[in-house]
Parts: structure tokens; sequence; C-alpha cells
């Protein structure tokens, strides 16, 4: 691609969930930024963050508390200097969130502000909003701030097919409007805050934009993924004919309610000590367990220790939403099952969030600077996108990267894996294949089956530059890495569980890398 005549913007940054949004407007403080994404700016997995934000806020908390139970729940593959920027600068973020008018709920006659408990927490540190939407509050106020901002220019609907690199780094993306016209957006600073990829699962809480699309640009344009094998299943997510899977925080089981499963016996305490509250990756696979061991694809989410108030109160998007569905969860119990929820594994970056490509930085979902290890711990990761979003600006701003003169010509690469016959029908196999080999429990012939039957096919034809071709291409190229990592990884840690080797071998304390020259472990 020819750049002559094209004018290049300082900072491109891509995707408006809570990483996105809230680096433009710090990025904003030093020079003027583009901020693209492929719905509009409210539509990402942020907006339905449920019960919260983590943070040692509470003067009885401490970061020290907050760091020792994210490290344990990262199951030996946390970076410790990633979790304690993490933990000790979470506080001031927050801070900022609340000065920016995120209205975190406040108890008045106490004076400071709610806190729940949430599962592996050792204490109750979790900020809310509005009850159980605090993505909904958080990804309200930012978006407002962001609009109004004079030096973020914001285009929604624009839909990045692929990044822009020349010999030195990245330079921008191509971008695809809604109109279908293709652009090339260049950057002095190209920033990928495009969330997670749960939607290559039937089952997920994941909303349609949550394609994976900012892991196969950067694997394309030669960024190194790590982590791959690590998918964390929430273990409550809504299972009713007809209904999505419609997240039930965590919080729920925080305020008291209790696992049972299709005979009524409440289960978790046989499985692990802290019970309904062990750790989000043993309540899953426990709620796995029983659902085989009783023949349902559900377990039951029993609310009935909690008052009526109390539940129309604290959960009142929960509350509404299942009544939609003609459920009344002040009378009756939820059915639940797991479903896919988040991505530990992403671009690879370090605490400044740049990735192996100069010019080019990630944050948030997309991102791992290793601060989740092989499983994240509960609302950790809306205080990541704010963490590392700060540190890309600190980085930027510190003026000590400059960038070298843009090349006359830039490459795209495009993902060439698959040559599909009909779109929806290729997407729902892809998914179906994820959901039944790389779900909650992995085994070695399956693992190996789901990859002889993805095995890359190069496209006839030139390669159509659409967004629900490109996002088939980028979740099978993702499937596809994701059934590498999770085959070679030949122990259980943390999200990945492999029935074949059930137990933690301290020899695969490493993490698996994949570039574009292969696999490799740091
Ligand atoms: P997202 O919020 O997913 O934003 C990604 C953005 O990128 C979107 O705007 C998307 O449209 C855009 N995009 C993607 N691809 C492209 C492309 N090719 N071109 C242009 N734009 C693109 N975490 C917590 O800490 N606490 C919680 O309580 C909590 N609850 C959750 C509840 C649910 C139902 C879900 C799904 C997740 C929850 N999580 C929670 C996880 C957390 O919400 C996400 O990990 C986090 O919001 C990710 O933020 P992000 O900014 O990285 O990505
Ligand atoms: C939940 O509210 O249960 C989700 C929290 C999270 O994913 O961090």
């Amino acid at each position: 691609l020819s750049t002559a005549g094209l004018r290049t913007t300082p900072f491109l940054v891509i995707g408006s969930g809570i990483a996105g949004l809230y680096t433009a407007l710090k990025l904003a403080e030093i020079a003027d930024v583009t901020l693209i994404s492929k719905d509009m700016l409210e539509e990402s997995n942020t907006s339905y963050a449920q019960g919260g934000i983590a943070v040692a806020l509470s003067p009885a908390d401490s970061p020290d508390s907050h760091y020792k139970d994210t490290i344990k729940a990262g199951a030996g593959l946390c970076l410790p200097p990633a979790v304690t920027a993490l933990v000790n600068e979470g506080p001031e973020r927050v801070r900022e969130l609340i000065a920016w008018g995120v209205p975190f709920d406040f108890d008045a006659v106490a004076g400071n502000f709610l806190m729940t408990r949430e599962a592996a927490h050792s204490f109750p540190r979790v900020l809310h909003a509005d009850g159980d939407a605090t993505g909904r509050e958080i990804s309200k106020a930012l978006a407002r701030r962001v609009r109004s901002h004079p030096r973020i220019t914001v285009k929604e609907y624009h839909y990045a097919v692929a990044l822009l690199t020349g010999e030195e780094g990245c330079y921008g993306a191509l971008v695809l409007d809604e109109t279908g016209t293709q652009t090339s957006l260049l950057a002095e600073a190209t920033i990928l805050a495009t969330g997670g990829c749960g939607q290559i699962f039937t089952d997920t809480t994941n909303p349609a934009v949550a394609t994976g699309d900012g892991l196969a640009l950067a694997y394309l344009a030669g960024a190194p993924l790590a982590d791959l094998e690590f998918v964390q299943f929430h273990p409550t997510a809504l299972h009713l004919d007809g209904a999505p899977s419609f997240l039930i925080t965590e919080a729920v089981r925080g305020e008291g309610g209790l696992l049972r499963n299709r005979k009524g016996v409440r289960f978790m305490p046989s499985y692990h000590p802290q019970a309904e509250l062990a750790p989000r990756d043993v309540v899953a696979r426990s709620v796995w367990a029983e659902m085989a061991k009783t023949g349902s694809d559900h377990v039951f989410l029993d609310l009935s220790l909690l008052s009526a108030e109390l539940i129309k109160r604290r959960f009142p998007n929960i509350y509404e939403t299942c009544l939609g569905y003609g459920l009344d969860i002040t009378k009756e119990p939820i059915p639940v099952a797991p479903a896919a929820h988040y991505m530990m594994g992403g671009v690879a970056v370090d605490l400044y969030g740049r990735t192996a490509l100069p010019g080019l930085f990630a944050c948030g979902e997309v991102a791992n600077p290793g601060v989740h290890g092989a499983n994240r711990l509960a609302s950790n990761s809306l205080l990541d996108g704010l963490v590392f979003g700060h540190h890309i600006f600190e980085y930027l701003q510190s003026g000590g990267w400059t960038r070298p003169a843009l090349p006359p010509e830039l490459t795209a690469v495009f993902p060439t894996e698959t040559n599909p016959e009909d779109l929806t029908a290729d997407r729902l196999t892809l998914k179906e294949l994820a959901s039944a080999h790389l779900g909650i429990i992995r085994r070695e012939e399956d693992l190996q089956n789901a990859q002889r039957r993805l095995a890359p096919a190069t496209p006839a034809g030139p390669v159509p530059l659409s967004r629900p071709y490109l996002e088939l291409q980028n979740m099978r190229l993702l499937v596809r890495l994701m059934l590498e990592a999770a085959c070679t990884r030949r122990e259980s840690r943390g999200s990945h569980y492999r029935a074949d080797y059930p137990e933690t071998d301290p020899n695969w304390r490493k993490r698996i890398v994949f570039s574009p020259a292969g696999i490799s472990f740091i």
C-alpha cells in the first residue's frame, strides 16, 4: 500500500471498551487521537460487566492482600511486576474514574463506597455501580467524555481489517467503514484495545463484537501471542430455552447464593473448602462435573437466603432481565451453566504495553502483560484495562520514543485460514468445534481430532474485505492456535484442565508463545 499523500495522526486507538476509551482520554492529554470501534462506542464486553472492579480502596484492605489473591489465582504463571503494578496503581486509577463521574454505589450513612466479596478474594473489595451494571455505567461515563473531547476523533462502525506494517514496525491500520469503503489510518502509535474472543464458543457471556480480531491482527503483523490455552469459563450463565448465556454475576454467590444440582443437593462444599466462593475455574469444573453426574445441562443457583428486597436492590439488571424471560428470581432458583467468559492469553506486551512490533501497543483483554496468569481473579479485568492503558500513556508521554519516517510503502497481511462456502454455517461449525474440544475439560485425542479438521486452506480468489468474512478468518486462526497450545500443555493448571493430565506439573511453569515463526516457550 502506498502512503503517498496520506496524513498521519499521532495516536490511533482501536476499540472502545474500558481500555480503549480510557487510554484515548489519557493520550489526548498529549496529542490528537483517532478512536475507531466496529460498533457503537458503548458496545463492548466492558458494557456488560456486572460484578464490578476489584481494588484495595478500603482502609482495612491492602494492595498486598490483593496481590496475594491475584498471584494465587494465577496458578504460578502471573508475572509479579505486572501484578504489583495492578494492585498498587489500581486505587489511583479508580479514583480517576470516580472523578470523571462513574457513579459507584455509595453508602451515604457510613460515608464509604459499597464493596462486595467475590470468589477467591480474601476481602470484600469489589466496587460496583447501579448494583450489577458496573460496566454499563463505566462505559457510559467514559464514552460521554470521549465524544465531547476536542482532541479525539471518534469513528464508530469502523472495522480494523489489518495492521499496516513496514520494516520499522506498525504504522496504523487498514479500516473498513459501514459503507464498505477502505481507508488507511496512519499513526505514530497504534493501540490495540479490541477485547476478547468469547464468540468462538457457542455458549458465551460475551457480546457479538468479541471475535478476537485484535489477537489475529497482531499475530499476522508479527507480534507474538502468549497463553492462548487459558480461557476462563464463568460457572453461572443463565441457561434457559430461548435466552442467551446472560451472566449471573459471581456477586450473587458473594451475597449468599447457593449452587444446587437438579436433585436440589448443594454440592460445592464437597468440591472445595471455599464452597460457592472457590476460585472460578474450580466452581466451573464442579458445576460441569455435577451436570454430568446428574445427566443435566444445568444446575441451579438458589437465592432463597436473599430477601426479595435485597435481590431487587443489589441485582436490578439481573432481576429485570430474568423477569423478561419469564423467571422471577425472587421466587425461583436460576438455572445456570458455565459459559466462555474471558481470554487470559493475549498479545505479549511488556509493562509499558509495548508489543514486539515497534509502534504497536496493546492493553485490556486483548493484551497479555502477565497479570492474570492461568486464571484471572474475579473483577481484575476492568482494573487491568485502566492500569496498563495508563502505562502506555506514561510511556508515550515520557517522550523517550521516536518513530522513524513513514516508509513509502506499507504491508497489510490478511488471514487465509479458510475458503468458506457459507459464512453463517461455517461460523457455527467453528463455534461447535471449539466448544466441543476447547471447553472446560480437554483431552489430547479430541484436541488432535479438532486440529485435523482445521488445517488451513488457501482461498481460491481475492480476499473479500467484509467484516463477517474477516471475523470468521480471525476466529478460525485463533481456534487453530488455541488447539495447538492446549494440546502442547500436557498438564492441568488454572483454567486449562486436561482429563488425561489432571495434575499440575512444575516443569510446565512456563508460557507458550506463538509468532508467525512458530511456537516457543518463555
Ligand atoms: P472490550 O470492552 O471488549 O472492548 C473491545 C472493543 O474493541 C469493542 O468496542 C469492540 O467493538 C472493539 N473492536 C473489536 N474488534 C475490532 C475491530 N476489528 N475493529 C474495530 N473495533 C474493534 N471484568 C471485571 O473486571 N469485572 C466484572 O464485573 C466483569 N464482568 C463481566 C461480565 C460480562 C458479561 C463479560 C462479558 C465480561 C465481564 N468482565 C468483567 C470482563 C471485562 O468486562 C472485560 O475483560 C473488559 O471489559 C475488557 O475490556 P476491553 O476494553 O479490553 O475490551
Ligand atoms: C462477574 O460479575 O461474575 C464477572 C466478574 C468478572 O468476570 O470479573
